[in-house]
């Protein structure tokens, strides 16, 4: 069980202090078997990252270039997010997708980036609100991952994050059985893509202390990618913490 969070374009250094709350909880987490990552703004993630040294609390990025290095003014690449501590990155997020327009063939480059330069490359897919209320959400996804996901990726360090574009920070989440649904269909795509590896899927958007146990517990959701609750340390250990024991 992975639960992620993503700070998104806030934080400054007295998130620090909410951060080291975040450390100094994690061996509950840990205890039982939950892998933590925080993915804080670019400016805190060497500060993050030195802090969680001696924590099972990983650091990671929300976004990186497709390149190494080279004339690309305020992108950042996976070798730089490697070497201030990161391990992971989330590529292809939806707000990226809307604010910087990327496309299905550059999230695609930025997860072989994100692979290249040595991090766990966290993979985001979601409809919005016209395509599920068209019927379309599950096409919608399997495009996104055909497009997005690169079959020549390592799955183990691969992580799907199924994002509804309609159910972030808005409060609203799919049905139980809309997410079964779901995380159904990208657990057999991926399985024609990855043959045998398992790849594991969260689910994300308006994820709270008071709905993950019923989420984590749904088949295929092996995990978390949190928002607006992961800024909080309590709240975002709460989540990990209500996750149920699976295999
Ligand atoms: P919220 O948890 O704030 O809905 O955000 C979800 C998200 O976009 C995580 O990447």
């Amino acid at each position: 069980m992975l639960i992620a969070g993503n700070w998104k374009m806030n934080g400054d250094p007295s998130s620090m202090e909410e951060f080291g709350r975040m450390i100094a909880r994690a061996p509950e987490a840990t205890a039982k078997g939950i892998d933590l990552v925080v993915c804080p703004p670019f400016v805190l993630i060497a500060k993050c990252a030195d802090r969680a040294t001696v924590s099972k609390v990983e650091v990671g990025g929300q976004d990186c270039h497709p390149e190494p290095s080279g004339a690309h003014t305020g992108d950042i690449s996976a070798e730089m997010l490697a070497a201030c501590g990161a391990t992971a990155v989330i590529v292809g997020h939806s707000e990226r997708r809307t604010d910087h327009n990327e496309t299905d063939a550059l999230v695609a480059e930025k997860a072989t980036a994100a692979q290249r330069g040595g991090l766990m490359a966290i993979v985001c897919v979601g409809e919005t609100e016209a395509q599920r209320d068209q019927g379309e959400a599950l096409a919608v996804v399997k495009r996104q991952i055909e497009n997005s996901v690169p079959t020549n990726l390592d799955p183990a360090r691969l992580v799907i994050a199924y994002e509804p574009v309609w159910a972030i920070g808005t409060g609203r989440t799919p049905s139980i059985d809309d997410i079964a649904q779901m995380h159904a269909h990208i657990r057999t795509i991926l399985e024609g893509r990855f043959a045998n590896a398992p790849v594991r899927i969260l689910y994300g958007g308006s994820v709270k202390p008071g709905n993950a146990a019923e989420i984590l517990a749904v088949d295929n959701v092996d995990g978390a990618l949190v928002g607006g609750a992961s800024l909080k340390a309590d709240d975002f250990l709460g989540i990990a913490l209500a996750a149920p024991a699976k295999s």
